[in-house]
């Protein structure tokens, strides 16, 4: 059985008119953002060590330099998170379900069996030490999340836990629970800035770092590639924390909160279930015959490889493709 995951967005056929399939900010992107990108260094190499990036981004989390680790995105530092783990001795992989897929794609690239949770009180009856967790906070499909007493009770049995927090800034209701201290955290915001085509994120280090962490540590770095971040990638880092760019991302939840409700109210209509979310995409199960919408240019992320037949995951678009998507339906 292949390992590969499966993933809404972009896909080897014809370009998609309305993709609801993608959990990327449907908004255009800030001038200045796609500026700065357009000048990117690409003639050199970025610095090897990435001084200046990773001083940035600590002094933004309020954390040391040390403590940041540059990575190409999201889907790369799971894979090499996973593999330090395994190469430090862990062995047992828990991953949320429905969840990401590349969670356990990694752990079983690994030769590992990866093990499901459902729910934080059934991970924690069984979770022991020496355990890798990974938490996705807010959770990539369901838009569910954890609070901060059930992430400490997790990070205290767990030998490593990572939060993948690649929707936090995409959180459209409700407030971040605070993260331990003792967790590693994933960042990947090429989503909520709607640059998806540019690979680049960055993992933080546990401020309260024990003997594991430490070892890990010095282990994810040996395993990056030299120059793992590209010179754009490393500018979209950098555009991340300016005022502009933030200021930009609150007034997108703001439009994505007024999309997302009508859209709610326009699937009700239709008959659809729809799930509780705090983030721009959900779960939901149409009312079944429903047409061949991709035909139609419309995309919407099949749940049956999250566990889920019949049902799938939608993001916020706006009015005029929820029209689109009303009219393929009603066809
Ligand atoms: C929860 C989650 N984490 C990580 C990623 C990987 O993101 P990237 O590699 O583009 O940074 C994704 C992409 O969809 C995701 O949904």
């Amino acid at each position: 059985m292949s390992i590969r995951p499966i993933h809404g967005g972009t896909d080897s056929g014809p370009a998609v008119l309305h993709d609801f399939s993608t959990n990327a900010n449907p908004l255009p992107p800030p001038g200045a953002l796609v500026q700065a990108l357009q000048a990117a260094e690409r003639r050199h190499y970025p610095d090897p060590q990435y001084r200046l990036l990773r001083e940035h981004l600590a002094a933004a989390h309020g954390v040391a330099a040390e403590q940041v680790l540059p990575t190409a995105g999201g889907a790369e530092a799971i894979r090499r998170l996973s593999l330090a783990a395994f190469l430090l001795g862990l062995r047992e992989v828990w991953v949320p379900e429905p969840g990401f897929g590349d969670y356990a794609a990694a752990a079983q690239a690994l030769g590992l069996q990866p093990r499901g949770y459902r729910s934080a009180e059934q991970l924690l009856a069984a979770l022991q030490a020496g355990a890798l967790v990974w938490i996705c906070e807010p959770c990539n499909p369901s838009g569910s999340s954890l609070s901060a007493e059930t992430l400490a009770a997790i990070s205290a049995r767990a030998t490593l836990t990572v939060i993948d927090g690649a929707y936090d800034a995409l959180r459209l209701h409700g407030t971040a629970p605070t993260l331990p201290a003792n967790c590693w955290q994933l960042h990947c915001p090429n989503k909520a800035l709607g640059h998806t085509g540019v690979r680049a994120g960055y993992v933080l280090a546990p401020t309260q770092a024990d003997a594991f962490s430490q070892a890990l540590l010095a282990k994810v770095q040996d395993l990056a590639p030299s120059w793992v971040l590209s010179g754009e990638g490393q500018v979209l880092l950098l555009q991340l924390h300016r005022p502009e760019i933030q200021a930009w991302l609150a007034e997108s939840r703001q439009q994505l909160r007024e999309w997302q409700a009508l859209q709610q109210a326009l699937l009700a209509r239709l008959g659809w279930q729809q799930n509780r979310t705090c983030t721009p995409f959900w779960l939901a199960r149409p009312q079944l015959p429903w047409p061949d919408l991709r035909a139609q240019g419309i995309k919407l992320r099949d749940a049956t490889s999250f566990g889920l037949p019949g049902w799938v995951r939608l993001a916020t678009l706006p009015p005029s493709s929820q029209l689109a998507l009303q009219k393929a339906i009603q066809s």
